[in-house]
């Protein structure tokens, strides 16, 4: 049985990713920049590299992602990824986001770049849009609207569930089967927003729309939300590439990686359904 560290362990693939290594009996670390409250929870903050070495010492291995509202990425991952190695871990599986690898000048390629040349054992994941968004951060526009808002288009996406983000990572950490190794993670289809919305619909037994707005309408939401300004222009940008149609992608690593299918948007809204009823 492993140590494993792993960055945003209350987050939405962190919470599962936790529960599946504790679950096959694994010692899980769970990282938070808050003060702990539990005893499995270690403090570390990326923004300060508060308790980067207490948390990495003695862990086999580590999951490391960059929080949103960031978009430095590099700046907060590549001094874990050298303190990882100071500390001897034997592998680090980093996540970030499908299509990171498109622009070698981009925060998060220089990341992963880091991660590649450390000389450690490492996988990187990046994922698709996760299911999970309709219910978080879009779901403000469902609960008032009853309407998916976005910039988006008629263009599709192949969303996957965070769920099977988690998988592919608890798989990762405990085998070297795939060392040196980065995959795109997609769920098994690519739909758009209207398609989503009535799968949405179908498992709330109630009308959810989708409608197509303007990019300078969502900025001035996310602007009103508190969100950073930089970050809400990196969201802008990286829903223009989902409206060019750089979404659509399916890959097959999750099935390759985990064994298992891929869960499908009406699966994860049947399980979330909750959410929108
Ligand atoms: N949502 C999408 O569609 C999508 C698609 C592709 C990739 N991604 C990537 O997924 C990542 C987000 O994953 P997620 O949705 O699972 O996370 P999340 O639910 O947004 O949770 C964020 C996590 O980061 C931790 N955190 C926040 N500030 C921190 C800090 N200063 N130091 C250390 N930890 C900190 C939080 O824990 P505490 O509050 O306890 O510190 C929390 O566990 C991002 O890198 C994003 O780019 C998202």
């Amino acid at each position: 049985m492993s140590i494993f560290l792993v960055v945003g362990a209350s987050g939405t693939v962190g919470t599962e990713l936790s529960r599946l290594l504790a679950q096959a009996g694994h010692t899980v670390r769970k990282a938070t920049s808050r003060a702990p409250t539990q005893p499995d929870q270690v403090l570390f903050d990326l923004t300060t590299g508060q308790g980067r070495e207490a948390a990495l010492a003695g862990a086999d291995a580590a999951f490391l992602l960059s929080p949103p509202g960031h978009t430095r990425q590099h700046e907060l991952l590549n001094p874990l990824i050298d303190a990882a190695r100071a500390q001897g871990l034997r592998k680090l599986v980093l996540m970030t986001a499908m299509g990171a690898n498109a622009d070698e000048a981009s925060p998060l390629r220089q990341a992963e770049r880091h991660l590649e040349q450390s000389g450690l054992a490492f996988n990187i994941i990046r994922p698709n849009w996760f299911m999970q968004n309709f219910n978080s951060y879009w779901l403000p526009g469902i609960q008032a609207q009853g309407q998916i808002l976005l910039p988006t288009g008629n263009a599709k996406g192949s969303f996957i569930d965070a769920r099977d983000i988690a998988a592919v990572a608890a798989a990762l950490l405990v085998s070297n089967r795939f060392d040196g190794q980065d995959f795109d993670l997609t769920g098994p289809e690519a739909l758009d927003h209207d398609q989503v919305a009535a799968l949405l619909s179908q498992a709330a037994g109630k009308p959810i729309g989708y409608q197509d707005i303007a990019p300078e309408a969502l900025r001035g939401t996310l602007l009103g939300a508190g969100l950073p300004a930089d970050y809400v222009e990196f969201l802008l940008l990286i829903l223009g590439f989902f409206k060019a149609g750089h979404a659509e992608r399916v890959t097959d690593a999750v099935q390759a990686i985990t064994g298992q299918a891929p869960r499908t948007v009406a699966q994860y809204a049947a399980d979330y359904r909750a959410a929108w009823a």
